[in-house]
């Protein structure tokens, strides 16, 4: 370079940087809103605010805190909040732990008006995550829409009230376009379903997705779109086809009768340009068994593309084929643009629960890297299953999350640790993340994220921004009709073996016993606590994480009861389950509620016996990847656990749940962590240069907007995971007035 041009260079850079300084210091734009769940339509969980930068951050404080006044009683079990929560018009919408809808002043924090679900009598309570709300504006005509339990509600934005012209008095019921017993040849109505993550907008329609149990009782987890100015279903996308469908002959015949799922629980975006919508889909009911849905098991741990004015497929690629982990799509894709080949290139990535990170061109569905289909085991560990011979691995990126356990991987923090979990893998099977699930067990990593539901964050140089989890887990089946000692299930024990000991765990001697997690109440002496009537009531209602059961016929309801209060007849059912519920006149089509002949045992993270993770760290991970080229520009860990680092064991990164924010201030915000920070990091370097305690976990996703030019950086800190303490409020961040003028 000669020395003229080197001059003019440094005069531009000198320049460029004393612009930057102008506006990092100086007013950010008056208002800029964060409308949408995900930022924006494409869910980049970017912002292009500067006033709080990597220059200003350190004077961050502060702005507001808003208290629901929920969550509060520390004798009471609380809800989190998952919600990460939209500004439009210098107004933010968000729901609180008991599923009210609020506004309040984005400047100040303080109410405008609030919803309550509940104040409908007809309504059970009954909680569950929440993680975003919907706006749309159709001019004077501004709505919030947002569900709780089956329902969809449109809400005034203005005024909080229900807008009784939408659905039936202001609600849409989302057991609609599931089908019914004349397409699947079982009714829906009753079955549990909510939608956990915020419907996405296009045009006059709200296109939502669905959560729901993963055992056999679950709905197909269609994709359905109503419209948002009357409620009215406008189409809906099986995602689990009918006969005749395309796709159908990737089921065996009978399939969609008993098997539901196949749901995109983790939300969507729209590239409205191109009128594309954009979801991903979990794993087919029940999760870990597959003998009676043989076959690659279309729209399962599928990304879709479809028209969002029609519903029609454009196109699809499936992550997981025949999914036997419970690997579904964890988060939202991201819309992104990439230089690809010299090109630029309009992409869509997904990041996966077992840290894969997918890319496409937007429109084909061509892959941006070349994908492989790997060998993976056939030998099935399970009679009746036929695993799938081959899964898709992207070239690139490289995974984000660990992949294989051997024995270099597992845990070395104390002596007794390492040998409790290496006696676990010797007596397990091992070696490849696609083993069948059997009755021997084995540990794997990626059942749960890997990415999770908080979201990935882009930036407009093609750079991608996820956190990931390595954590293991303890995969251990059961057989739920010939139990180990050969002797005949009682009726409630093999109910509750079926229905709660996913999450309550039973012995082999078929007593409720203590679960390995502490979320779940150990119900071996419930009778001590509750009696009768209050065991039904909370199985007829559920509570926070503990689904309704509501669905099951009352006597079998009656029979789990007997079974827990240890008041029932010794009398043994058939050996066939399925021959038991024929003989019920409540079930008239005999595959459905579907009874699944293995079901994983209890609840199946595993961790050293002093409840860490049982492998080396990074336990979590914060990751940059430049999707141009495919490559990282950063890993580094997040989180740590503050009774570690006192004793010197720092920088291992926790479990985190809650997602990226990025700006063009060159931030990179997040919390998610085990010691209940939010962190500002460099997103050029993923250096840490800021970071406060919350006042709780803020187990979500933050913001930023601004008002009255000044920026703000918002999370909810509901707290409560990870036994930590539960929170109940949403605080924001700015920096002090006198540095900005
Ligand atoms: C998805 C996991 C899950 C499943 C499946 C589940 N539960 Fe629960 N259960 C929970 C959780 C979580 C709680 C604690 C709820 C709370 O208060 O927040 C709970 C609480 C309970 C309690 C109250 C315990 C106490 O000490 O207060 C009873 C009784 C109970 N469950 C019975 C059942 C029965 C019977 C089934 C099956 C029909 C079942 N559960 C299925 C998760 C589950």
């Amino acid at each position: 370079m000669n020395r003229t041009v080197y001059q003019r260079c440094f005069a531009v850079i000198l320049l460029i940087g004393a612009l930057g300084l102008v506006s990092s210091y100086g007013p950010a734009p008056a208002r800029e809103d964060w409308p949408t769940y995900g930022g924006n339509a494409a869910g980049n969980r970017y912002s292009p605010l500067t006033q709080i930068n990597t220059q200003t951050v350190k004077n961050l404080q502060l702005a507001w805190t808003f208290d629901t006044g929920e969550n509060n009683d520390s004798t009471k079990r609380g809800m989190d909040i998952q919600c990460q929560p939209i500004v439009v018009d210098g107004v933010l919408y968000g729901t609180t732990p008991r599923h009210k809808l609020f506004a309040v002043d984005a400047a100040t924090g303080r109410r405008i008006w609030q919803f309550d679900p509940f104040s409908n009598p007809d309504k059970q309570p009954r909680f569950h995550p929440l993680r975003g709300v919907t706006y749309w504006n159709g001019g004077a005509d501004k709505r919030i829409l947002y569900s709780s339990g089956a329902s969809l509600y449109a809400v005034n934005a203005q005024t909080g009230e229900l807008i009784n012209s939408f659905g039936q008095n202001g609600e849409v019921d989302l057991h609609e376009g599931l089908g019914n017993k004349e397409t699947l040849g079982h009714d829906v109505s009753n079955l549990s379903i909510r939608n956990t993550s915020p419907g996405v907008i296009y045009q006059d329609l709200i296109i939502v997705g669905s959560s729901m149990n993963e055992g056999g009782d679950a709905p197909p987890g269609n994709i359905r779109a109503f419209n948002v100015r009357t409620g009215k279903l406008a189409w809906t996308f099986h995602t689990i086809p009918l006969p005749g469908e395309y796709g159908y002959e990737t089921w065996m015949k009978d399939s969609y009768k008993k098997i539901g799922g196949a749901n995109c629980w983790a939300g969507m975006v729209v590239d409205e340009k191109r009128g594309i919508v954009f979801a991903g889909t979990g794993s087919p009911s029940v999760d870990f068994y597959g003998g009676d849905r043989a076959g690659k098991n279309l729209f399962a741990n599928c990304l879709l593309a479809l028209d969002a004015k029609t519903g029609k497929r454009i196109w699809h690629f499936q992550t997981v084929h025949h999914d036997l982990w419970d690997r579904d799509i964890p988060c939202p894709p991201n819309l992104l643009t990439v230089s690809h080949n010299g090109k630029k290139v309009d992409a869509v990535a997904q990041a996966t629960k077992d840290g894969y990170v997918f890319v496409f061109e937007r429109e084909t569905g061509k892959p941006l890297f070349p994908i492989r289909e790997m060998a993976a085991p056939t030998s099935p560990a399970l009679p009746g299953e036929k695993p799938w011979p081959t899964q898709p691995v992207p070239a690139k990126p490289a995974p984000f999350a660990f992949q294989h356990l051997d024995e270099r991987t597992i845990t070395s923090r104390t002596p007794e640790a390492r040998a409790y979990v290496l006696d676990r893998f010797k007596n397990s099977r091992q070696g490849n993340k696609w083993l069948p699930p059997s009755e021997e067990g084995s540990l794997i990593f990626g059942v749960g994220g890997g990415a999770e539901w908080g979201g990935t964050a882009a930036d407009p140089e093609g750079v991608f921004y996820v956190n990931g989890n390595n954590m293991l887990w303890w995969l251990k089946m059961r057989n739920t009709q010939t139990p180990s000692d050969g002797v005949a299930l009682t009726r409630g024990a093999s109910l509750f073996n079926t229905n709660c000991a996913a999450c309550h765990a039973i012995s082999k001697e078929n007593k409720a016993v203590a679960s390995t997690s502490q979320a779940y109440p150990n119900l071996a002496n419930v009778g001590n606590r509750l009696d009768r009537s209050q065991i039904n009531a909370l199985l007829t209602t559920g509570r926070g994480r503990m689904p309704s059961f509501s669905h099951l016929p009352k006597d079998d309801r009656e029979a789990i009861v007997n079974f827990l209060l240890h008041t029932e007849p010794a009398r043994p059912v058939p050996a066939d389950m399925h021959q038991a519920t024929n003989t019920l006149d409540t079930a008239p089509n005999a595959d459905f509620p579907y009874v699944s002949p293995y079901l994983n045992n209890g609840n199946i993270q595993f961790r050293d016996q002093d409840g860490y993770p049982a492998i080396k760290p990074p336990w979590g991970t914060l990751n940059a990847i430049d999707l141009n080229t495919g490559e990282y520009r950063w890993q580094v860990s997040l989180g740590e656990y503050p009774e570690l680092v006192q004793k010197g064991l720092m920088n291992t990164g926790t479990e985190n749940h809650g997602g990226p924010l990025v700006t063009a201030g060159g931030l990179l915000f997040i919390a998610a962590t085990y010691d209940q920070k939010l962190r500002a990091f460099d997103r050029k370097t993923g250096k840490i240069i800021w970071e406060q305690k919350l006042p709780a976990g803020g187990f979500a996703t933050p913001i930023t907007y601004s008002v009255a030019g000044k920026q703000y950086v918002a999370i909810a800190c509901g707290g409560t995971r990870y036994g930590l303490k539960s929170g109940g409020s949403y605080v924001s961040f700015a920096l002090p007035s006198s540095s900005i003028n």
